[in-house]
């Protein structure tokens, strides 16, 4: 298919560049585990690479591991290089950071190790000049929330600091998986908010962050040719992707307990589905459009769990290509009823979206890695090009890549050139280029430092999603599921396929 008009960007104004934040002290709970070293420290790196980090601030990564301080920097030095790639660290700005970072061993249900750990801070705060300034990373396994979070509050540690008459903040930032359903979720909040206001919590979903999903707001709201077919009279469905060539990666234990519909629908593809089925916020700040993000999400029909098979396809990736199957996985049970893929039919029950269904899907061990929001149009109220050298008339569809490839494309239909008179489609495609600009986790760390919570993730969010699909986990999980049923590097199992066939619609090759 030919691509045409690739579209250029014009330079950017100068309001347009991140501000560096105030200095702060970011400590990091569960430092010594996966999360810190994939995604946390090489985030900081990034923001230390823009010189997007203060002169003067501080990083404390604390857990339960004994390792002393130049251990900790070694170990982040080695994931950031594996990060990065080696030719292009920074040793320049890795030291910049580096020399900043600290390594406290504590046990995360001691009281004690708290104000132990506030002691130990405060003369390398006053060395750091962190004007009182404190973030709190939750990178701790979920059964650890509770404890962390009950323990800063009895050491004092959550209201924000003050020396003098220096007062600083104190933000806490919370890893997803949020809760497991809604009732362990309102929990998780009832202890959050007994010692911190929801102006200080920072619940995270990096899929907000991604450069293609911020610019859907952009896209729907700053351009006034797509907002009238933004409706049921245009659209015919829309199609959410999230899918992964990576299976669990070592993550058995977490992925027993969340399977994918808690570890990718309560949260990536609802809000997703969200941005892109939203109503106009009034003004484009942080409560005005989490507001309209919680009525989208509140406005989807209410799934009927006893009729599982008419919205829902689960599955689960069986051996193949030389890898072992989920079952086979490290801390995976041999019988596992885990679902590792799954496909969700759902309706948006308003004006604007009625009668549109929303097909959402994700998995792991796919054939390729691909997230993208497709929003397919209905054909042309009439045909008049017949004739067979016409071939099949696709209706129009806009794409919203959001990995790889970070862009936009728009499928149209147009005369093929020569003297016959033949229709083609063709792609209008519009790349981002490569610029530095912070990714995913840097964005949101860097936002946290700055107070800006837009894209976090209010209560009454994380409310409605859980509210939504806890009926459906808990009825999918009481069921047995005829699992392994697909192949690693396939589109998924059969029972996804059919579940948009069944409209007359299919999805989009992976
Ligand atoms: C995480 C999930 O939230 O998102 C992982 O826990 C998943 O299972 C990851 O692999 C996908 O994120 P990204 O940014 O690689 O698409």
């Amino acid at each position: 298919m030919p691509t045409a008009g690739i579209a250029e960007t014009m330079p950017q104004s100068e309001s347009c560049e991140l501000e560096r934040p105030k200095p702060f002290n970011f400590f990091i709970f569960g430092a010594s585990g996966d999360l810190a070293k994939r995604k946390i420290i090489p985030a900081l790196y990034q923001l230390s690479v823009l010189s997007l980090l203060p002169e003067d601030f501080l990083v404390i990564g604390a857990a339960r591991s004994d390792i002393s301080t130049e251990a900790f920097r070694d170990k982040m030095r080695q994931a950031v290089m594996e990060a990065a790639g080696h030719s292009a660290f920074d040793k320049g700005k890795w030291e910049h950071l580096a020399n900043k970072l600290y390594y406290i061993p504590m046990q995360y249900d001691s009281p004690q190790a708290y104000t132990s750990l506030a002691k130990r801070c405060m003369p390398l705060e006053k060395q750091y000049k962190t004007c009182q300034n404190r973030i709190f990373y939750l990178a701790v396994p979920p059964t650890a929330f509770e404890d962390v979070i009950t323990n800063l509050g009895e050491a004092g540690l959550a209201s924000p600091a003050s020396a003098g008459n220096e007062k600083g903040y104190t933000h806490i930032v919370i890893e997803k998986p949020f809760g497991r359903d809604l009732r362990s979720a309102s929990n998780l909040n009832g202890v959050l908010n007994k010692y911190f206001a929801e102006n200080q919590i920072y619940r995270m979903d990096h899929y907000l962050a991604k450069e293609t999903v911020q610019n859907i707001l952009m896209f729907r709201f700053a351009n006034s040719v797509f907002e009238p077919v933004w409706n049921n009279r245009f659209i015919d469905h829309v199609q959410i992707t999230a899918a992964e060539t990576i299976g669990i990666e070592h993550r058995g234990g977490y992925y027993e307990e969340s399977g994918v519909l808690r570890d990718m629908f309560q949260n990536h593809l609802l809000h997703l589905l969200a941005l892109t089925a939203m109503e106009p916020p009034q003004a484009f700040s942080t409560e005005k459009v989490r507001d309209e993000r919680v009525k989208a999400i509140g406005s989807i029909k209410p799934l009927n769990p006893e009729c599982l098979a008419g919205f829902l396809s689960l599955g689960q990736y069986g051996p193949g290509n030389g890898t072992p199957g989920y079952r086979q996985e490290p801390d995976v049970q041999p019988y596992s009823n885990t679902p590792t893929y799954a496909a969700l039919k759902l309706e948006v029950e308003n004006w604007r979206w009625n009668g549109v269904p929303f097909y959402l899907r994700s998995g792991k061990k796919l054939a390729s890695r691909k997230g993208e929001i497709a929003v397919h149009f209905k054909p042309v109220p009439h045909l008049m090009f017949m004739g067979s050298q016409m071939g099949r008339i696709e209706p129009n569809a806009i794409v919203l890549r959001i990995q790889p490839g970070e862009g936009l494309e728009m499928l149209i239909q147009a005369k093929h050139p020569g003297s016959r008179i033949c229709l083609s489609p063709v792609k209008l495609d519009y790349t981002y280029p490569e610029e530095a600009a912070p990714k995913d986790y840097s964005r949101v760390l860097l936002d946290c430092m700055q107070g800006d919570q837009m894209l976090f993730v209010r209560t009454s969010e994380v409310d409605a999603s859980w509210e939504l699909l806890t009926p459906v986990i808990e009825q999918a999980e009481s069921q047995k599921w005829d699992f392994p049923n697909y192949h690693p590097g396939s589109e998924g199992p059969a029972g996804a396929a059919a579940l948009l066939s069944r409209n007359g619609h299919q999805w989009d090759p992976l």
